[in-house]
């Protein structure tokens, strides 16, 4: 396998959630993969920090052959994309919550969406939300807390189930039918989400059509042989690459021999 890797960067783990769809799609395809968690999480912090921050990732991923970069993170791609695709040459796939499927297939006309405060501030969110769901009712909870359980793996610790019900339990009482995942760490809190909403709730996750995106630049694209990769997926941490280990081998889709782990990346 010789193809360029495809790149991907997040504050953390929560990237995973995009990448197991994208080599779901693409399974023998190289991957790079930055969790920025000495950074991590970005939601609370500046624009401009996310900014540097992504561009910083951005070099280091293409200076590893990388032709293509998934922003596998909804508050960087909110804070970043335009910045990011004006600065470097290679197509960027962002991610963003997906509230217009939601809207359009919301019975109740009440839609949950549930991201951090610096998605909810970005363009692509207020664009799309006044443009595709101005008929809907829509609740927006900021998901403080979310983040760092689940980059500990507390995905359904006391804790976590405590602050799920706190921010979902009023949208479901409000009727809402549909819970955007604004944060790609949450497509990992599903299994507490269901356990709480009693399938009262449709869960509304992008990271399926941001890899059929991915597939269809590949497609377009002419990616040419660049460097082999051994192994196939490579996951770079700017902290300590324990949680991304952990999480990879919690998913199980590949074994552990397909990928590397580095730690304390540094970023100049
Ligand atoms: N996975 C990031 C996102 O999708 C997490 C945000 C954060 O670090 O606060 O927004």
């Amino acid at each position: 396998m010789c193809a360029a890797p495809i790149g991907l960067l997040d504050s953390g783990v929560g990237g995973l959630s995009v990448w197991r769809e994208v080599i779901r799609l693409l399974p023998d395809y190289p991957t790079v993969y930055v969790s920025d968690n000495a950074f991590c999480p970005y939601g609370p912090r500046p624009a401009e920090e996310v900014i540097q921050r992504t561009k910083k990732i951005s070099r280091f991923l293409i200076d590893k052959g990388c032709e293509m970069i998934v922003v596998a993170c909804n508050t960087a791609s909110a804070a970043a994309i335009d910045v990011l695709r004006q600065t470097f040459e290679i197509p960027f796939v962002g991610i963003e919550p997906a509230v217009k499927p939601a809207a359009n297939l919301s019975k109740s006309g009440v839609v949950g969406v549930l991201a951090t405060q610096g998605t909810f501030k970005g363009r692509l969110y207020l664009e799309t939300s006044k443009r595709y769901a101005a008929h809907v009712q829509i609740i927006e909870q900021v998901g403080d807390g979310l983040v760092e359980l689940v980059e500990q793996g507390l995905t359904e610790a006391p804790r976590t189930m405590e602050l799920l019900h706190q921010y979902i339990d009023p949208m479901i009482d409000a009727g809402a039918d549909h819970l955007v995942l604004g944060c790609t760490h949450y497509p990992f809190l599903i299994p507490a989400i269901q356990k709480i909403a009693q399938g009262r709730i449709v869960i509304d996750d992008p990271a399926p059509a941001v890899a059929l995106q991915v597939f269809a630049l590949l497609s377009r694209k002419d990616m040419t042989p660049s460097q082999p990769t051994d192994p196939l997926y490579r996951f770079y941490a700017t902290g300590t690459h324990n949680s991304i280990q952990a999480l990879y081998g919690r998913m199980a889709v590949r074994d552990m021999a397909s990928a590397q782990f580095f730690s304390h990346l540094n970023l100049t």
